[in-house]
């Protein structure tokens, strides 16, 4: 594992309304490091902790127990968390509902305006935020956002955070509720921001397609515990593990694990339809 972790969470526990009645531990125990310019994906069963935990990572919530550094920052510390959202930029899920401007411009201003950039560098930023999300500023910018479309609503929120242009980027669920060419259309573009910036990513998401298709490792949650971490390719290969946990593997990986019961001699880490079909078209050979 690098040296160098850009995230590094050291037994982490947090805990909603502690000392009440309606007290909740949402984490328990957590430890896990993200390497500078990986693609991390959190997944887990719904209730597992996955938004508590990554909303750790930009300082929004300040664990109970643990320590947590983030770009060298401890976050137990007030005065070290309160910059880290200009360096870690967090899509909370549905983000489209806490559009609060009069124009899709402003929004996507919020975060450069609150980084203190003159109005041109505002401006320069929001146009290529907006052009990132697949989005023409000279259209949307004055539109209203409630006149959008969810979808489109969607991307102007995700717009904003990249406006900011942070170290780190994490998205709780970006193409939850989304068509499968609309959520097709929003990884692509995320992946090209990725590219594009060299930024980190976190990937928060119940899609096990998604997840294969675009990350290097993951974490899994159950109950508020790491239950596994690995490359993906590891961890979608327990695929009676996952299952135990309420969680799938990738399609192409449940169609090997179907032909191995069935006694074909198939490799089942299979991610991708195309390593999938790598592998049928070898067995068909040897037949
Ligand atoms: N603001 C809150 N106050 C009290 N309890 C909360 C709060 N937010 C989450 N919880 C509880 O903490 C636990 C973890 O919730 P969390 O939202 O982190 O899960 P999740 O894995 O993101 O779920 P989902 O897949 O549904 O988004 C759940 O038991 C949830 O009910
Ligand atoms: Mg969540």
């Amino acid at each position: 594992m690098n040296n160098n972790p850009i995230i590094k969470v050291e037994n982490l526990t947090h805990i909603y309304s502690p000392g009440t009645p309606f007290q909740v531990v949402s984490l328990e125990g957590i430890s896990l490091e993200i390497a500078r310019g990986e693609f991390f994906a959190v997944i887990g069963s719904t209730g597992s902790g996955k938004s508590t935990l990554v909303q750790h990572f930009n300082g929004i919530l300040a664990p109970a127990k643990g320590k947590i550094w983030v770009c060298g920052a401890d976050i137990s510390d007030k005065r070290q968390r309160r910059d880290l959202w200009r360096r870690v930029g967090l899509v909370f899920q549905q983000p489209e509902q806490q559009l609060f401007e009069e124009t899709v411009f402003d929004d996507v201003a919020f975060g450069p305006r609150n980084m203190g950039f003159d109005q041109d560098e505002v401006k320069r930023r929001v146009e290529k935020a907006l052009q990132q999300m697949g989005l023409d500023p000279a259209t949307v910018s004055g539109v209203p956002p409630f006149r959008l479309s969810g979808g489109m609503r969607r991307k102007v929120a995700i717009a904003g955070v990249l406006a900011m242009t942070p170290e780190v980027l994490i998205l709780d669920e970006p193409a939850a509720g989304l068509d499968p060419q609309g959520r097709k259309q929003l990884m692509d573009l995320v992946e090209d921001f990725r590219r594009e910036e060299g930024v980190t990513m976190v990937l928060v998401t119940h899609n096990m397609e998604e997840a294969a298709l675009w990350t290097d490792r993951m974490a899994v949650l159950d109950k508020g515990r790491l239950v596994m971490e690995g490359s993906t390719r590891e961890v979608f290969n327990k695929a009676g593990e996952l299952r135990a946990l309420g969680l799938n593997v990738p399609a192409p990986a449940q169609l090997m694990c179907k032909l191995r019961a069935a006694g074909k001699q198939v490799r089942t880490d299979v991610l991708t339809n195309e390593e999938a079909v790598e592998e049928i078209a070898r067995l068909l050979s040897e037949t």
